[in-house]
Order: structure tokens, then sequence, then C-alpha cells
């Protein structure tokens, strides 16, 4: 445990801690562009430089290890020089593009040179021309004369995905970073190095001059594309007039978990966002009219009511996906299971391409969540169609999930001519809600708060970004009518000011809901008891869970 002090500050590190690291610990950024905590040390760029006493040079803080006694100065003058030239070297060849680089405004060489630079440049010699808009896969995009050759990228592909498709070639100031020849950057990850690029080399090419950054809004959230749940930032602007003055979502980032993701996620869910924007439902239809909630729930209530009486000419099918986060699912076995008695499939499981790193075969995000409720142990969803289908049940509601993957059209529309009642609840259009009797437009998961329980049994909250567009709401409030509908309580813990009037409850007040759900999920489910919102916090929190043996997938 060497003992150090860094700017007047005396600290204990563990061996083998770096400057930049004891540095960190103590509050004090150093500026960085080669370094990056998951990649090995390169020591290359030169900009971290500290002044360490007793030592002539100066020296790099991302590749000098904390030894005893060491003082350190990292905001001196000669320190802030230092840093300058190295800024007015990596900036010697760098072209003057900031007015149209996609970096813009969140650029290392731009906020160093605010902190550090500000000088008049003393290169006059024609700068090197490299190439430009380099297409290097499905989703990045080069700039070879941005680039500080810093090697995060090249690491990137060597140590975490083991691809290789970087190298740096040339020498002095004709090097350049590329592919090798022949490799494409089309790893699952291959994004990511967009997102560690300290400066406008790699761009998306999906994001490519579609916004400035600080136009962007954020949220922090988790991504729905698997059951490893990798903590995500959303990057919104609230302008998609075409769906009622909602948002759009422009991008998506990583966002550091250290117990799920670290720093990376990969590309089908970094991408995947298509269905937020796309084919949503906006509005309640009956039978492909448009309709209304009250004449939703007015023609709904009877048969609801029915079932919860018990009659014997009524028993209600339900199919969902463990795309539902943990307090709808709560919701949905408490009204479908418990009042109403309902026949409830296991989760429709949706499986998929899985590696050992991030990627699960699972593609639903909270199929633990489902099977912690006792929701895995139903029968097969296919086996609540042929029921519906041999007039065993009177009523079958769909959540979310396109009926069309399990069985042919021909038989949707004959569940729909055939039952009493066929809804469907979902965000998105599909082949079921076109022949569904009723639709109710729901909340896509970006646009409602809730838990999902990842693979490895963490609970993480997923975050309301904005509000759902139109008329569509978020599942649990539609549940929560439901409820209202078949006069039960809302919820045991019904004490809260939106329990009289729910249905008119704004979109912020809806928002709040879900809390309360959980508190009332927590307190009956042992692996959540003590768990808040709070508790689970950005990061999640680990529960002890064991997996039954009818997980729907792996
Ligand atoms: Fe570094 Fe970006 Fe150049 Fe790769 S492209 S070496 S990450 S500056
Ligand atoms: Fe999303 Fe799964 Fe990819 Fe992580 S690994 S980003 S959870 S799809
Ligand atoms: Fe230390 Fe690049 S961050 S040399």
């Amino acid at each position: 445990m060497p003992n150090l002090i860094i700017d007047g500050q005396k600290i204990s590190v563990p061996d083998g801690t770096t400057v930049i690291q004891a540095a960190e610990l103590l509050g004090i950024f150093i500026p960085r562009y080669c370094y990056h905590p998951g990649l090995s040390i390169a020591g290359n760029c030169r900009i971290c430089l500290v002044e360490v006493e007793k030592n002539f040079k100066l020296q790099i803080a991302c590749n000098t290890p904390a030894v005893e006694g060491m003082v350190i100065h990292t905001k001196s003058p000669k320190v802030a020089n230092g840093r300058r030239a190295a800024l007015e070297f990596l900036l010697a060849n760098h072209p003057l593009d900031c007015p149209v680089c996609d970096q813009s405004g969140e650029c290392d060489l731009q906020n160093f040179y605010m902190q550090y630079g500000l000088y008049d440049p003393r290169f006059e010699e024609t700068k090197v021309k490299k190439r430009k808009a380099v297409i290097l896969g499905p989703h990045v995009i080069l700039d070879q004369e941005r680039c500080i050759l810093c090697s995060r990228c090249v690491r990137f592909t060597d140590e975490i995905t083991k691809t290789g498709e970087f190298g740096i070639f040339k020498r002095g100031d004709r090097a350049e970073v590329n592919l090798y020849p022949g490799k494409v950057l089309d790893n699952p990850y291959s994004a990511n190095v967009v997102d560690i690029c300290p400066v406008g080399a790699l761009t998306e090419r999906n994001f490519r001059f579609k916004a400035r950054v600080w136009y962007l809004s954020s949220a922090p959230s988790v991504c729905n594309g698997c059951s490893q749940g990798c903590n995500i930032n959303l990057h919104f602007v609230l302008d998609r007039p075409h769906l009622n003055n909602g948002a759009r979502v422009l991008r998506v980032k990583p966002r550091y978990n250290p117990n799920v993701n670290d720093w990376w996620i990969c590309d089908y869910g970094r991408y995947g966002l298509g269905p937020i924007d796309q084919k949503r439902l906006i509005g309640v239809r009956n039978r492909g009219q448009e309709s209304s909630w009250d004449q939703a729930f007015r023609a709904i209530a009877p048969i609801l009511t029915k079932a919860s009486q018990g009659r014997d000419d009524s028993s209600i099918g339900v199919i969902f996906s463990a795309q539902l986060t943990t307090e709808e699912l709560f919701l949905l076995r408490k009204i479908f299971v418990g009042a109403l008695k309902a026949r409830v499939s296991a989760p429709v499981p949706s499986i998929g391409p899985a590696d050992d790193f991030l990627i699960k075969a699972d593609k639903n995000p909270n199929t633990l969540g489902a099977d912690l409720l006792g929701l895995t142990d139903g029968p097969a969803a296919q086996e609540i169609i042929d029921e519906a289908l041999g007039g065993k049940l009177n009523a079958l509601w769909v959540f979310g999930v396109d009926l069309a993957a399990l069985c042919p059209i021909e038989k949707i529309r004959e569940l729909s001519q055939k039952l009493e009642l066929f809804v469907f609840q979902g965000p998105n259009e599909n082949q079921t809600a076109a022949l569904a009797q009723w639709v109710l437009p729901c909340a896509a998961y970006v646009e409602k708060d809730g838990t999902f329980i990842n693979c490895h049994g963490r609970a993480q909250r997923i975050g309301k970004a904005f509000s759902p567009p139109g008329d569509s709401r978020e599942d649990s409030r539609i549940l929560l009518e439901i409820e209202r509908v078949l006069g039960r309580p809302r919820t045991e813990s019904s004490s809260h000011p939106f329990s009289q009037s729910f249905k008119d409850a704004g979109p912020l007040e809806a928002g709040r809901f879900p809390q309360e759900i959980f508190l009332e999920l927590a307190r009956t489910t042992k692996p959540l008891q003590g768990l808040t919102y709070e508790t689970i916090g950005s990061q999640g929190a680990d529960i002890a869970i064991k997996k039954s043996k009818n997980l729907a997938a792996p």
C-alpha cells in the first residue's frame, strides 16, 4: 500500500495502482486519449503528463506506478506547458472539421484544447492529407485525418472482441489507422470503437449528420435485446411529429456497469430500437375502426366480470412474453391468474445467437422475472391457441406477441371470428393487431418505468425517457384499469393519491405508479424483499434466485 501525495492530498493505494488511477480515487481527473480503463496501457498520446517531484522530466500518469513517498502535481504551470506541447503536436496535422464533425461537442481534442491549448499554431506547412469517409463495416465510418493514433480501437479489437481488424500502418506523419487487407469491421460489438475513439475519427454511420450532440437529451435505461440486460443511455430529441409530438431516439450508448456489461454493448442492442419509432400503435381500435379507452373498457368489462364470478361459460386465455416488466408481470398474475382464473401461457420464448461475452440466446430481457413470479410453469402459447380454436376459451388476451410466429394467419382470423373477446395489447402494429377485435396501444419499454431481472439474477430499473405517443398507455396503467373494472382495490397499498382517479392521471403521475407496484411486489416476493427503486439505484441489485427448470429459454 504505497502512500503518496497528489496535489497536496494524501492517499494510500494498492500495489500496482498507476498515478492516473490514484488521482481518480481522489477525484482528480487527468486528461487522457490513449488510456482506457478497459484496455491495456499504450502510453502513446502524452496528454496525461504530470510532474513528479525529484524527477527532472514530466511523466505520463497512465503508465507510472504509484510508489511510496511520491509527491505529484497535476496542475502546475510545467504540467500545463507539457500538455499544451502534446496537444500542439497532436493537432499539427488535424483538419479543422469541427463544424461538420459528429464528435463536436463531446470531443476530447476540443475539450483539452480549451483547457490546456489556446495557443497560436506554429505549424505553417501543408497538412498531410489522408482518406476521409472510409466505410469500415455496417455501422462504423473512418476519417483518417482526424485520428490521433491513440490505438484504442486497435486494442479493443485485439483484446475485447479478439477479432483483430484494426492496425496502424506506415510511419511518421504518414502513419494511419486502417483495417487489415480483406477485413470488414462487422464483429457483433463493432460500434464500441466509436464510443472509445476520443476524437471524431470513428463515427456511427447511423448517427452521421443526424444531430448536434448538444441538442440531445439523455436518459439511463437497460437494453431489452436479450437477458443480459446491458446498461445503456438513450440519446433522443423531442421531435416526432408523426407520433403526436413524441420523441425520437437517435442513438444508444453503453452505460458503465462493472456487474453487467462494463463499458460495452453489442450492435444488436444498440441498433435494435426500430420498434420505438416504427409501426407504432397510437390509438384504440375496435375491429379496425378507431375507438376510445372508455368504449374499450365498457365492451370488455362484462366479459371480464363474468370470468371473475367463475361463470362456466367464461374462460380466458393469456399469451405474453418476458418483454413485460416485473411490475407488469406481477399485475398480470394478480389479475389474470388470481382474479380471473385465466389460462396463462408460459412466456413466449425468443431465441437467437449467443456468445461467451455479453450476447445471450434468450432475447427477452425479463425471463427470470417471469420465473420469479411462477409464470414459466404455464402451458405453451400454442396450447392456448389450440384451446381457443377448439372452443374451450371464450376470450384471449395477447400481450405484445405476434401470433403469426406461432400459427398461420388463417388461424388468427378464425380466433377473431370465433372468440367472444380477442384483445391485442402492445406497442407495435403486427398481424395479430391487424386481426384482433380490440387493439390497446401500449408504451414502448423506453416510455415507462419498471424493472427487469437479468439472466444472472440482477434486478435493474428501466427508466422512462419520455411519454408514450398518441393515446397509448403503459401496460401497468391498463392492467390497473382492468382491476378497477373488476371492482378490486388497485394495489394492496392503495393509499396513494391515484387510487381514486388513476384513469385520469396525467403521464407524470402515471409514471410514478410502477414504484408503488414494486413495493407491493417486493413485500410479497421473497427474493425481492427489502428492495426499493432507491436501493436498486442506477446499477441494479443482485437477488438470490434459483432458476426453475421451466425457463422458456437459456
Ligand atoms: Fe484512436 Fe480513434 Fe485513431 Fe482509433 S481511430 S487510433 S480510437 S483516434
Ligand atoms: Fe442488449 Fe443483449 Fe446486446 Fe447487451 S448483449 S446490448 S442486453 S442485446
Ligand atoms: Fe497517458 Fe495517453 S493517456 S499517454
